[in-house]
């Protein structure tokens, strides 16, 4: 790019200037330094006779991020055991609302800056403008964009809702309709082709201009403008209008209300945004907004607990993500041969995964020449479903569909660069497909992955030859695949780091969020549900049946997205799994009774068992959604086929299973029944942590949260137990099941937990300050 003359009378103020060296803000936060950057370049370029109009710019070459907004980590208290405490002291809140004498100015203080300032301020916008990236725009005088800008105030995702000013001056300048859009949603999508028709900009640059030399034009006619044009682009100055559809604006705040979760189950933060939103227009004065503003934001930022889960989630996926490889393997940057083994309803989902982030050719392998056509029709039906819905354009589905390949020979994915192998869950079967991939595959560096759920990744890379092992891992899926966000990385004994690291990046660059565990019966997600259903169906037959017993749907009820946050409850997520699944396992743990000789499998011993899911199955074929019939029955009129109905002949099941049950029929409160089972599943957390399976609590939470539809506004089992739950109250209500059932091996206190306890810590603490570095726990 030549370079730009910048005429004297004009000063370019970059946010970028302000980091200071060695301190990476890749996304241009608003942290302390860079405010205290901005506030002394405005005042120098105030003071500056010669300056008659200032731009601020992302970065002084017009590239790169405007702001991602305030600097995230200031908000103490996240990503951290979750101490109430340090929230109030830090500076987090201050950073926003409140300034100290003398000392860093806040957002806020930079907003009445830039709006009072007398000489024009443009702000020239490109890439990610975001929540007080945003906020600093709107208080310009004028908003120029390229059209890489990506504009929005995502508050409400991290628990919060914008702190300056967002809420007061997007509804004055746009109107409430696009404020409440925009801010309520927490939409980061907003183009520049939107922001100039809902008013937001007032100009794009030109595909030919860069967004320095359009910004410059700009200044240079707005100096010609006489003087009095400032005050009417001042926001705080304007009323809010009405809207153009002819919808009350208070209307469209309560119809904006209907839609939202109940504040306590995670919709604290998005009910205030609407609250500071219908201040901008029913309080007399900017001021009067503003202060509510304020005192929403402040109230969230230190006393909710939803907030501290969702920013506990957003550094968790993102350390959960972050790669830091200096590999210069093609697969990072999206290119390579990707071969997929299986055309089942997995491999299927896994195979459009890979297409849709631009990989190919991508081929599907499948021994069964009608169960490839069939896969390879419902990838094509499901990228047409795509283009219906406008997620994809037909040109891109061309291409996408171009780029697939489909074969009935593992020696069609010999120049392959990554595989996964999807096909049956059977020890054997993949051993021996990964065997034969030894021979036929001919780059000795490419990854040979298995979506296995349960099977050791240590046997199935056995059967590799030494120098191919360190190649491969587990890469596990959830289903379906193609939607689903989570991809469980397994180590095995030999995977080398790098292969590590270029699955995860791999994993992000299909928009997936990735988590290295470690091998084990399971790995972390499917470990973790064992005790969880296994309880359920036990606290079923001891209070589900009589007259007042909680029956299936009760306990589904406690759990499920109206009561504790998941997404389903247990019952409804295994019919939707499968329940010959968990069967299937159960068989393969030694668990089921052979219906032809009637004897108890040989692992069974003594624990706390039930039959009831086995004869469901067995006798019942009620294996959930696919066969129309489960835990509740599903009518293909009815919701699709996917609504839950109740079921009489499981009723009955119920019953008989419940019979003696000294509690049958008792009472028990949705808190109770949340207990009894989250317990359950969040101890075995604690011992994959004792395990090394997971490397830290966050990773887990991740899991639960895009694989198991666990609600962000807990922020994950781990950090829930640590911040809702309290580990004393855990550890002691765990000893407390444990002496009443004694055979239920998950109810034993973990050693890490009563360790945390002894200590007197969180377990994120506990992890963050290294203790488990130095602890032996026997
Ligand atoms: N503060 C601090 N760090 C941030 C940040 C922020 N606002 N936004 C992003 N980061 C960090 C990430 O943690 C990550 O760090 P890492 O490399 O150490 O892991 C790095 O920047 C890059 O981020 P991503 O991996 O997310 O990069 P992407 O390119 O995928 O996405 C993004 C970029 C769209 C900007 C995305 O990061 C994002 O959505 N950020 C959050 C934006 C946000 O919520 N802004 C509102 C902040 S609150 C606020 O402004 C309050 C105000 O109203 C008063």
């Amino acid at each position: 790019m030549a370079a730009i003359n910048i005429p004297r009378n004009v000063a370019i103020i970059a946010i970028a200037d302000g980091t200071p060296p060695g301190n990476p803000n890749p996304v241009n936060a608003l942290s302390a330094p860079v405010r205290q950057f901005l506030q002394t370049s405005l005042q120098n370029a105030f003071q500056d006779p010669a300056v008659v109009s200032i731009i601020l710019i992302g970065r002084r070459d017009g590239r790169g991020v405007f702001s991602a907004g305030a600097d995230i980590k200031e908000f103490s208290g996240e990503n951290s055991s979750g101490n109430n405490k340090d929230c109030s002291s830090g500076n987090g809140g201050g950073s926003v609302t409140v300034s100290e004498p003398g000392g860093i100015p806040t957002l806020n203080d930079l907003g009445h800056l830039i709006e009072n300032s007398t000489k024009p301020i443009i702000a020239a916008l490109t890439g990610a403008c975001l929540g007080g990236g945003m906020e600093l725009a709107l208080s310009a005088q004028y908003r120029v964009a390229d059209s890489t800008l990506q504009y929005g105030l995502p508050e409400v995702k991290i628990g919060l809702i914008p702190g300056a000013g967002g809420t007061q001056r997007l509804s004055r300048l746009c109107g409430v309709r696009h404020a409440l859009d925009v801010i309520v949603r927490g939409r980061i999508n907003g183009t520049s082709q939107e922001g100039l028709r809902v008013g937001f900009l007032d100009g794009v640059a030109p595909t030919n201009e860069s967004i320095v030399e359009y910004a410059l034009r700009w200044a240079k006619w707005e100096s010609s403008l006489p003087r009095i044009t400032m005050e009417s682009r001042r926001l705080c100055h304007r009323t809010v209008p009405i809207d153009g559809e002819g919808v009350g604006n208070g209307d469209m705040c309560d119809f904006a209300i209907q839609s939202l979760p109940p504040k306590e189950v995670g919709g604290e933060s998005a009910h205030a945004c609407v609250e500071a939103i219908r201040a901008s227009f029913e309080k007399p004065s900017f001021d009067q907004g503003m202060e509510v503003e304020k005192n929403l934001f402040n109230d969230l930022l230190y006393h909710s607990l939803q907030g501290r889960a969702y920013r506990h989630i957003f550094f968790a996926e993102r350390s959960s993500s972050s790669v830091r490889t200096k590999s210069s393997n093609s697969l990072i940057f999206g290119n390579g041969a990707i071969g997929v083994i299986g055309a089942g309803t997995m491999g299927r989902g896994i195979a459009i995964s890979f297409l849709r982030a631009g990989y190919g050719p991508v081929t599907l392998v499948d021994v069964n020449p009608g169960g490839l056509q069939a896969g390879v029709q419902d990838i094509r039906l499901i990228l047409e479903g795509e283009v219906k819905k406008k997620r994809l354009s037909s040109s891109k589905l061309k291409y996408i569909l171009s780029c697939l390949e489909s074969s009935t020979y593992l020696s069609s994915l010999a120049g392959c660069d990554l595989i996964v192998e999807a096909a049956f869950e059977n020890l054997k079967v993949k051993k021996d497909i990964f065997s034969k991939l030894d021979s036929i595959v001919t780059k000795k560096d490419a990854l040979l992955l298995s979506n296995t759920s349960t099977l050791d990744v240590d046997a199935i890379a056995s059967s590799l030859s030494s120098e191919r092992r360190g190649y491969c891992a587990g890469m596990h899926f959830f289903s379906p695949a193609h939607v689903m966000k989570l991809v469980e990385i397994v180590r095995g004994k030999a995977t080398t780091s790098e292969t590590l690291d270029i699955i995860t990046a791999v994993t992000k660059r299909i928009k997936k969020v990735p988590v290295v565990v470690g091998n084990c019966d399971g790995f972390v997600g499917n470990r973790m549900i064992h005790p969880y259903t296994t309880e359920s169906a036990l606290l079923l037959v001891e209070y589900g049946g009589g007259k007042n017993g909680l029956g299936i749907s009760g306990i589904d009820a406690a759990l499920g997205p109206r009561r504790f946050g998941m997404a389903v409850g247990p019952f409804v997520m295994s019919d939707i799994a499968g329940n010959d699944i968990g069967y299937k396992i159960r068989g393969e743990k030694g668990l089921l009774r052979d219906p032809a000789t009637g004897i108890v499998g040989p692992n069974r011993k003594q624990m706390r068992y039930t039959e009831l899911a086995d004869e469901m199955v067995e006798k019942l074929g009620r294996l959930g959604q696919k066969a129309k019939k489960g835990w509740y029955d599903y009518d293909p009129k009815v919701g699709k086929g996917r609504k839950p109905l109740p079921s009489s002949e499981m009723q009955s099941l119920v019953e008989n299973y419940s019979m003696n049950s000294p509690s049958r029929g008792t009472k028990l409160s949705p808190d109770a029944i949340v207990s009894r089972i989250l317990f359950a599943l969040v101890n075995e957390g604690f011992k994959i942590l004792e395990d090394g399976i997971a490397s830290d609590p966050s990773k887990i939470d991740i899991i639960y949260l895009y694989g198991y539809g666990w609600p962000a506004w807990r922020g994950g089992p781990m950090f829930w137990a640590d911040n809702y739950v309290g580990l004393p109250v855990l550890l002691r209500e765990l000893e407390t099941f444990h002496k009443m059932y004694p055979d239920s091996e998950y109810f034993r206190p973990s050693q890490l937990l009563r360790r945390c306890v002894e200590l007197g810590v969180g377990v994120q603490e506990y992890y963050r300050k290294g203790l488990q570095q130095s602890a032996v726990l026997s």
